[in-house]
């Protein structure tokens, strides 16, 4: 369970859909994601009274949070913005974390926001060049969460469907000297693995092997579909069965997972169905249980 590092937890990333079964999905979840940004309004930089949680979504986390640990997903930090950093939602994030009780927090290796006079939102996560500036941009950024020490805080690799040339550091090699010299961990999403593997044609099990796996917290597993010659991050329908293979070689080598989740978009609730969701649930779960063990007992011998 969570807490006690032995065995990782089973979750969910909370959507709109679930509201009608959240109850009966607690009984076979170990923890809850919830993505902040969508519970919460956001009047905008500089505004008086910024941050305000819509009463439905705070009367949901408290409800969530007397049963089961609450981990904060959020989308809107932006953290590799090269000219803003949003102090502001930082705190409030973790403020948000601190009632909650929440083990861990994340949210992206990318940004979204440019500009800090009239400020654009791209509305899509855009990835960054890998190199030294991106890095020194970082550290002290991510500092800011992981110096509290009240919760772990996590960067999920994203899905890119462009690269930079010419970049000093792979995506792996960029994560681990990140997360050694910030404190921070990985949210490794190997939906999003899988897919610029296929998109960019390599190997997702030698990004694995270099990845530094001791500094994965939380793995995420969804599904998606090809469109117009790529292959998408749309989260719609069931896991596929490239990620759970690729789920099945990860988590014996992670020692210090704590959580698999299931992401889905609400529009595919009608696709997946409460029964679908929670045999996806259900899965992931004998996952864990057939593979953890075997991690054990590795590290007793
Ligand atoms: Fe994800």
């Amino acid at each position: 369970m969570l807490g006690e590092v032995h065995r990782p937890g089973v979750g969910a990333l909370f959507n709109p859909s679930m509201h009608r079964f959240v109850d009966r999905a607690l009984d076979h979840v170990d923890y809850l994601a919830f993505i902040p940004d969508r519970g919460w309004i956001d009047r905008g930089p500089g505004s008086p009274q910024r941050f305000q949680m819509l009463p439905q979504a705070a009367a949901l986390l408290e409800q969530v949070a007397r049963v089961r640990p609450v981990v904060l997903h959020a989308i809107g930090l932006s953290i590799c913005s090269a000219d803003l950093f949003d102090q502001p939602y930082a705190l409030n994030l973790m403020d948000w974390a601190e009632r909650l009780n929440s083990p861990w927090i994340s949210d992206h290796l990318s940004f979204t926001r440019i500009g800090t006079g009239h400020e654009v939102n791209a509305a899509v996560p855009l990835p960054v060049p890998y190199d030294q500036e991106v890095l020194g941009l970082l550290i002290p950024r991510v500092r800011l969460f992981t110096e509290s020490r009240r919760f772990r805080f996590l960067l999920e690799n994203n899905v890119y469907y462009f690269s930079y040339p010419g970049q000093e550091f792979s995506e792996e090699e960029f994560l681990n000297q990140l997360c050694r010299q910030s404190g921070c961990g990985v949210l490794l999403d190997l939906h999003n693995l899988y897919t610029n593997a296929l998109n960019h044609r390599f190997s997702a099990t030698d990004y694995l092997s270099k990845l530094d796996l001791a500094q994965v917290t939380e793995i995420h597993i969804a599904g998606g579909v090809p469109m117009m010659g790529f292959h998408t991050d749309s989260h719609t329908g069931p896991v596929l069965e490239g990620v759970w293979e690729l789920l099945e070689h990860t988590v014996p080598l992670a020692r210090n997972l704590r959580g698999v989740t299931f992401e889905f978009h609400e529009s595919s609730f009608g696709k997946l169905g409460e029964a679908g969701i929670l045999e996806q649930i259900a899965r992931a779960r004998a996952v864990v249980q057939a593979y953890v063990p075997q991690r054990l007992s590795a590290r007793c011998s």
